[in-house]
């Protein structure tokens, strides 16, 4: 992971890491493989985040979008626990092989669903409340998300979405930001003016933020 790109001083950063404990193989191997190929995970700091929500949420039944090769998954799942479901979801059928595999190594196949395609459809196809919705996919969708995912979360339950600061891009002026930037920008606007969550961004990594439904 290059601790350089993120918005944190790349010293804290880590300073952060270097006090994780050590993950179990089948992460580390993952973890390994990401940084390998550039496959764009959370990594453990953040995922320790997620995990602790998951868990102080109490939340059994879980829709991520945008989940690669299943590393943040596996979090999901672990932290949701037996009984539980998690909806894994990535448009590359070659990430959902990897994933499937890793979830079997990891032991937590039984409570994942592996969805392949559009995440944002998928979530339409499928029925229900989620406990937590946390969104991972292309940037300039986010907006979208926003406006599928809130009304699908239960009171109480949380939106969580990562790269809300987006490498700092956030500041440039309007009227430089790509595409990727100005998604970003209008979901943060969105997350704050909605009178249906009461947010915060956490400025770990790249911004991760943690919406609770009202
Ligand atoms: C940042 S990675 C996900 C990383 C994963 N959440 C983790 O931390 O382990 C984003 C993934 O989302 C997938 N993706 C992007 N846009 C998508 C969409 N609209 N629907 C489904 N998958 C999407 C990409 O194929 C990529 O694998």
């Amino acid at each position: 992971m290059d601790m350089q790109e993120f918005i944190t001083n790349p010293d804290v950063e880590q300073y952060m890491y270097s006090m994780l404990p050590p993950r179990d193989p089948v992460l580390q191997e993952m973890e390994a493989l990401a940084q390998k190929r550039n496959i764009p995970i959370i990594g453990p700091v953040v995922a320790r985040i997620l995990y602790q929500l998951v868990r102080l949420a109490k939340a059994k039944t879980i829709f991520e979008m945008g989940s690669a090769i299943g590393y943040s998954t596996i979090w999901l799942a672990r932290a949701a626990g037996e009984g539980s479901t998690v909806y894994y979801t990535d448009s590359d059928p070659e990430n959902a092989r990897m994933a499937a595999n890793n979830f079997e190594r990891a032991g937590v196949r039984d409570r994942i669903q592996i969805l392949t395609g559009d995440a944002l459809e998928m979530l339409d196809r499928t029925l229900g409340i989620f406990d937590v919705v946390f969104c991972d996919v292309e940037k300039q969708d986010y907006p979208r998300v926003f406006h599928k995912a809130v009304p699908r979360i239960r009171k109480g339950g949380l939106l969580l979405a990562d790269n809300v600061l987006w490498y700092g891009r956030i500041t440039q002026p309007p009227q430089v930001q790509d595409e990727a930037t100005r998604g970003i920008v209008e979901f943060n606007r969105l997350i704050y003016s909605s009178p249906e969550l009461y947010p915060c961004i956490l400025p770990v990594r790249d911004g991760f933020a943690v919406c609770e439904k009202l």
